[in-house]
């Protein structure tokens, strides 16, 4: 039999119907992303190529990333890389897929570290947060830890292929940390238990439960980071969390009942949310 020759427009346009029929949002942008990768060329060079013919294994590449999509496999995940700020990262279902929200942590973090500083970023992930810092601030010392091993060889993978030297720690929060910082960074899991199932399907079947599950009330980790990261940052310097919609008074409050920060404010992320708790640790 005669397999037929696809044209890029033509195969385009099936797959969006495909997926829109499957529900997935924004179908022509998630069919073209996908394409895109498949050819490796940039999204918007499709429309210059609409009557190329796909040779058959781009027909199958693509095909088998159709099949990945429809089973709400995350673009990111199928492609295995993500952008975050100005890198480049690789992203496998062992971390979760770094936010744009996560970008305005980053901002507030850059504002605050001293050139020359040390800053450590608690369940780095991808490492995400972590290179950014070593990335865009001269001279700063990074340290990074996670309790996820796999979590963690990703986030190594990324250090390298940045070219970016970070002291990489497995380890449950500030377990295997020591010395003190000028500022103690974290997006910690802060879903509460019982929202997980509630989740889209790409991140609650694809993402890890461990990145995203905060305990009963989502603050499981918020308050063990309050007690504990006052030993680790030394007088002045600053602790930054990311927190979930709806956490950050109850965040600040935890800070508060410490007693050992001196001052506690909520910053918002481009969409006005409040998202980046920010405690000065007291200077005495
Ligand atoms: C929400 S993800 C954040 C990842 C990355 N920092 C980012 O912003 O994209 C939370 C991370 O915390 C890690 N984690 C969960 N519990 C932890 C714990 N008790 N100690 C250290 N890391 C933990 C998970 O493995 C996951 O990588």
């Amino acid at each position: 039999m005669v397999q037929r020759v696809w044209k890029l427009l033509d195969i385009l346009e099936e797959t969006s119907r495909f997926f829109a029929a499957r529900g997935l949002e924004n179908a022509r942008l998630q069919a073209e992303l996908l394409l895109a990768a498949v050819l490796d060329i940039k999204r918007l060079d499709l429309y210059l190529q609409f009557e190329r013919p796909l040779h058959t294994e781009e027909v199958d590449v693509y095909r088998d990333y159709v099949r990945q999509r429809v089973q709400r496999v995350p673009v990111q995940y199928i492609l295995g890389a993500t952008a975050f700020r100005e890198l480049e990262l690789t992203v496998t279902p062992a971390v979760l897929i770094p936010r744009p929200e996560t970008e305005v942590l980053v901002d507030v973090a850059l504002e605050l570290l001293p050139t020359g500083g040390r800053a450590l970023d608690l369940c780095c992930g991808s490492g995400a947060i972590a290179l950014s810092l070593k990335r865009e601030l001269a001279e700063v010392a990074v340290v990074a830890t996670d309790i996820s091993q796999a979590a963690l060889a990703v986030a190594r993978a990324n250090g390298a292929s940045c070219e970016l030297e970070i002291e990489w720690l497995s380890g449950d929060l500030f377990a295997a940390v020591e010395g003190d910082f000028d500022l103690v960074v974290s997006n910690p899991p802060y879903v509460k238990s019982g929202d997980l199932d509630r989740l889209e399907p790409e991140v609650r079947d694809h993402e890890p439960r461990l990145a995203l599950d905060g305990g009963a009330d989502g603050l499981d980790c918020y308050r063990r980071i309050a007690h504990q990261a006052s030993d680790h940052i030394r007088p002045g310097g600053y602790l930054l969390l990311e927190v979930g919609d709806g956490q950050s008074a109850e965040v600040e409050k935890l800070l508060a009942e410490v007693g050992r920060f001196a001052e506690v404010e909520t910053k918002p992320d481009l969409n006005e949310v409040p998202r980046v708790v920010v405690a000065r640790a007291s200077s005495t």
